[in-house]
């Protein structure tokens, strides 16, 4: 009798088996971890929508990175929550501010770490958009000048990456001009090119003390509902003089990660954002799911997805499960 199907089945039948046919890996090196850095002292605040996640005061975030070191982890993403808040954030581009001081602390105790730091208003802004507001309105051109000054001032901290996350029209080629005329020229930007205006960021803006005082962002953030403009947003910035480009959130949005790999050159890094990591943590605590696996999983889906790199608050549990 002659077969009539395939036996898929031969290339699973054992773990050696199917170790030796897996298609995708994931690996520390993959990993960015994220902090929160505020200002004051003796702080390690639980955030409790985000169970272990903190926000670190400057004393006591060198141990935590150097834990994150130790598990192999070589890039971490600093979010600042500054003491003051004002219309035009002006705490975010002080050379003595939080960013800026937790990023020449770090990289004097880890110089091989690489240090990204997050450029935008949000954190800093009293009224919590990530731009200038005037009249109710967000205004793009005017917010370019505050976002150049901050990203300028993280590079002058020593930060490796500059990560604008603002979503404002033309900040990678504003922020691109700014560090090479400042003398800057070998600083990346890990542009947030894809950035939907997501229910996931909940928790982050717990976390990062952000919620917009009124309104949404929807005016400078994506629409969820949208492919085509995703390819117009990352083509920008690519064209802007990007050096990665972040697509964000990640789990909802792994056919947009598929689409612009096919598209783009750029490395791609998916952003597992607050909200998906709260959900499983959540479900774990519940004993609903098995927290391991459904985070392994979850994350080699994004690399299936195109991504390079994953930036992810479930990065210490991973580099120890990879480990193992
Ligand atoms: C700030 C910023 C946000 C996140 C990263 N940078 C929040 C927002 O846009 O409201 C969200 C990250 C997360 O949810 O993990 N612009």
């Amino acid at each position: 009798m002659t077969q009539s199907f395939d036996r898929h089945r031969r290339l699973r039948r054992s773990a050696g088996m199917r170790d030796i046919v897996r298609e995708t890996h994931v690996h520390t090196e993959d990993l960015i971890y994220p902090l929160f850095v505020k200002d004051g002292k003796d702080i390690k605040n639980p955030i409790p929508s985000m169970p272990e996640v903190y926000q670190w005061s400057l004393d006591l975030v060198d141990a935590e990175v150097q834990e994150a070191v130790d598990k192999g982890i070589r890039a971490i993403i600093l979010f600042g929550l500054p003491a003051e808040k004002d219309p035009i954030g002006t705490s975010a581009y002080d050379t003595e501010g939080i960013v800026q001081r937790a990023v020449r602390q770090i990289k004097a105790n880890h110089p091989d770490l690489t240090v990204i730091a997050d450029t935008c208003l949000c954190q800093f802004t009293d009224h919590g958009h990530c731009g200038v507001v005037h009249e109710g309105e967000i205004l793009n051109d005017e917010s370019l000048d505050l976002l150049v000054k901050t990203a300028v001032s993280q590079a002058e901290a020593g930060a490796d990456i500059i990560a604008p996350s603002n979503m404002m029209d033309g900040f990678v080629a504003a922020i691109r001009e700014g560090l090479d005329e400042a003398g800057y020229k070998n600083i990346s930007v890990m542009s947030y090119a894809v950035k939907y205006a997501s229910a996931f960021y909940g928790p982050f803006r717990d976390a990062a003390n952000s919620s917009p005082q009124s309104g949404d962002r929807k005016t400078y953030q994506m629409d969820p509902a949208n492919r085509r403009e995703a390819f117009r947003e990352a083509r920008s910035d690519v064209e802007e003089g990007a050096d990665f480009l972040i697509v964000k959130p990640a789990l909802s949005y792994l056919d947009i990660i598929r689409d612009v790999r096919e598209r783009e050159d750029l490395p791609i890094v998916a952003y597992n954002v607050s909200g998906e990591y709260s959900m499983v943590k959540a479900a774990a605590q519940n004993g609903w799911i098995d927290e391991k696996a459904v985070v392994m999983e979850k994350v080699t889906s994004m690399k299936r997805a195109g991504a390079d790199l994953i930036l992810t608050y479930h990065a210490k549990n991973i580099a120890d499960w990879l480990k193992h």
